[in-house]
């Protein structure tokens, strides 16, 4: 038997002092009940709901911070037999990419085995910064970066509002590095903007992706999050 809070924490749902507070706000549901007494013991055996969301004890969940590299492709299996941004990891959990980088596309990819984590950073409401830098062909106008600043149609859908800088120019090479910051995650979203306003992406880098950078990795390499990261993309989700 080991305590309510303690239970949860060690779920990675969120801190110690986290789960307290939820348990005192009624949060916290055993077995279909609610529990609001911090020193409650709980088995292997008791069904834990927190927010309606099933807690789960011991779990095997294993999350990554990949620095993709080109030439990759951000499935699982691939039927062409390319390889995967799971084969560059070690492990035999089967875990899968938190969204979707484009086979030339670089730069942060997560992986996992823990849905709620993985749905959780996906889903639109939660709104996760991506920052991507783009080398375009073409130089982007101020009335360029203005149109990709408001939305712009894609698809026959109006993207949202987002940040854009250009970076630098080369003029002789005619080129330009551009910074987007957009929190959807449309299919080859950054190309498609960048077309819209009648220009070529040729190179694309995720930068960051919420709170992960790709500090300390070179391509191809890979980490561990740490139990804190765990917790805080949950805090950030769990809105
Ligand atoms: N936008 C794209 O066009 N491609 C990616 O890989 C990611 C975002």
């Amino acid at each position: 038997m080991e305590r309510l809070q303690k239970v949860i924490a060690n779920s990675g749902y969120c801190s110690r002092r986290k789960a307290e507070e939820l348990i005192l706000e009624g949060k916290v549901f055993v077995n279909g009940s609610v529990i609001r007494e911090l020193g409650t013991k709980v088995s292997h055996d008791d069904e834990i709901e927190v927010d309606g969301l099933s807690i789960k004890k011991d779990h095997n969940y294993e999350y990554y911070l990949l620095y993709k590299p080109r030439g990759v492709v951000t499935t699982t299996n691939d039927d062409k037999g390319r390889k995967t941004v799971v084969d560059l990891i070690d492990t035999t959990a089967r875990i899968y990419p938190v969204g979707r980088l484009d086979y030339d596309t670089t730069g942060v990819l997560l992986l996992t085995n823990d849905g709620v984590f993985a749905n959780g950073l996906m889903h639109p409401a939660n709104e996760i910064d991506k920052v991507y830098i783009a080398k375009v062909e073409g130089i982007l106008s101020g009335y360029d970066v203005k149109r990709l600043k408001s939305g712009i149609m894609i698809d026959g859908r109006k993207t949202a509002k987002c940040h854009v800088k250009v970076r630098s120019v080369d003029k002789k090479k005619n080129t330009c590095i551009v910074e987007l910051v957009i929190h959807e995650g449309r299919n080859h979203q950054v190309k498609k903007m960048i077309e819209a306003v009648g220009k070529k992406v040729i190179k694309l880098k995720r930068e960051r992706f919420g709170i992960f950078d790709l500090s300390g990795l070179k391509a191809s390499e890979y980490r561990r999050l740490t139990a804190k990261e765990v917790h805080v993309v949950y805090s950030m989700i769990k809105k």
